[in-house]
């Protein structure tokens, strides 16, 4: 199939476009690049041999989307551009409401206009809010506790009732706990820009010398060690998800949560590290970080029952990824991490 991967260049549609590609379909990304580089596109048609079509637009802008759905053939649309730092959207509301609600209501229709039939989209477990773990798909949701979470809430709705309205629209909400880890070449990877605010990319960082210690947000949580509790899930894994998404896609509104079904602690996501790359990482314990939750892990049965997809990679390989991936490609200079 032809398949048009919205955020492409970026750390799991990267991914994600490789998988769809090793899977034998086509791919054409559409970036704006404010949170990529177009290397990554470079580096996705070099890792699977296999041209890649690649715009560079913003997806909120009709006719920028409009010249590519006029010009291709789309089969499937998988959307993962928008923005994604839980604490920036609670400074930029605007922002994070502007793009991440107008690029999927602008996808859509698109995608009604040209008859596209297949829409995956890139939800997230914070959807869940502060639920009782395991998450289940079937809940209800409550109130995210941020403006990023609600614009992920929000999008789930519109396409729900476009759904509902269109029986030949065909859409699957992924729910993503936390993607870690890299393409195992070690040619592509997550690349925050400036100090990390998620825990891997902060632990890698350390590990090279880039930053001093690792700030642990609190041990003071009812979990196993005190420290928080989160689905760690290979980035591969996730990508083969959404190709296992795409591929069994039938009428309605399908939704699975993308995650291993094992919740990992701080403490032992770091030990994991240290023992896989042999390097130590110090840290320091320091007070809790406003808005985080203590446990956050998923009930991934229903995704391997319908899809026939579970996650195969475990925390050991996904440290190791992280690390190699690290290592082969990132020299940040320590001045930009002033930490
Ligand atoms: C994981 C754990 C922190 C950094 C976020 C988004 C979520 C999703 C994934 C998009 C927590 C602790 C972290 C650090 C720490 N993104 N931590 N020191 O917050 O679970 O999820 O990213 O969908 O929507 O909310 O990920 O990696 O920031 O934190 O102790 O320097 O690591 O307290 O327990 P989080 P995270």
């Amino acid at each position: 199939m032809n398949i048009l991967v919205t955020g492409g260049a970026g750390y799991i549609g990267s991914h994600t476009c490789v998988a769809l590609l090793e899977a034998g379909h086509s791919v054409i990304i559409a970036d704006n690049l404010s949170n990529s580089k177009r290397e990554n596109v470079e580096k996705i048609m070099r890792l699977v041999d296999k041209e890649v079509t690649f715009y560079e637009i913003d997806v909120t802008d009709e006719e920028a989307v409009d010249v590519i759905f006029r010009n291709y053939n789309i089969d499937g649309v998988i959307h993962f551009a928008g923005h994604k730092a839980v604490g920036e959207s609670v400074e930029k509301p605007l922002d994070y409401y502007c793009n991440n609600i107008v690029s999927t209501i602008v996808l859509t229709k698109a995608c009604k206009k040209y008859d596209v039939r297949r829409f995956v989209f890139s939800s997230s477990a914070t959807v869940y809010g502060d639920n009782t773990v395991p998450f289940v798909e079937s809940m209800n949701l409550l109130p995210t506790t941020n403006p990023y979470g609600e614009t992920k809430a929000m999008s789930e709705r519109i396409l729900t009732d476009i759904a509902k309205s269109n029986p030949a629209f065909s859409v699957s909400l992924l729910r993503y706990f936390n993607p870690v880890g890299a393409h195992e070449s070690g040619l592509i990877g997550e690349v925050p820009s400036g100090i990390p605010n998620n825990l891997m990319p902060y632990v890698t960082q350390v590990a090279k010398g880039n930053l001093k210690k690792l700030q642990v947000f609190g041990n003071d949580y009812p979990t196993v060690d005190g420290t928080g509790v989160r689905d760690y899930i290979h980035v591969m894994d996730l990508a083969e998800g959404h190709v296992a998404a795409l591929e069994n896609l039938t009428e309605g509104v399908h939704i699975y949560n993308l995650g291993t079904g094992k919740g990992t602690s701080v403490l032992e996501l770091v030990n994991a590290f240290e023992e896989a790359n042999g390097i130590e990482v110090p840290y320091e314990v320091v007070g809790r970080r406003p808005g985080d939750i203590a446990s956050c892990y998923a009930d991934v049965s229903k995704a391997e029952r319908e899809l026939g997809w579970t996650a195969k990679r475990d925390v050991i390989s996904m440290c190791w990824d992280a690390w190699r991936f690290e290592k082969n490609n990132f020299l940040r200079l320590p001045t930009m991490l002033n930490r």
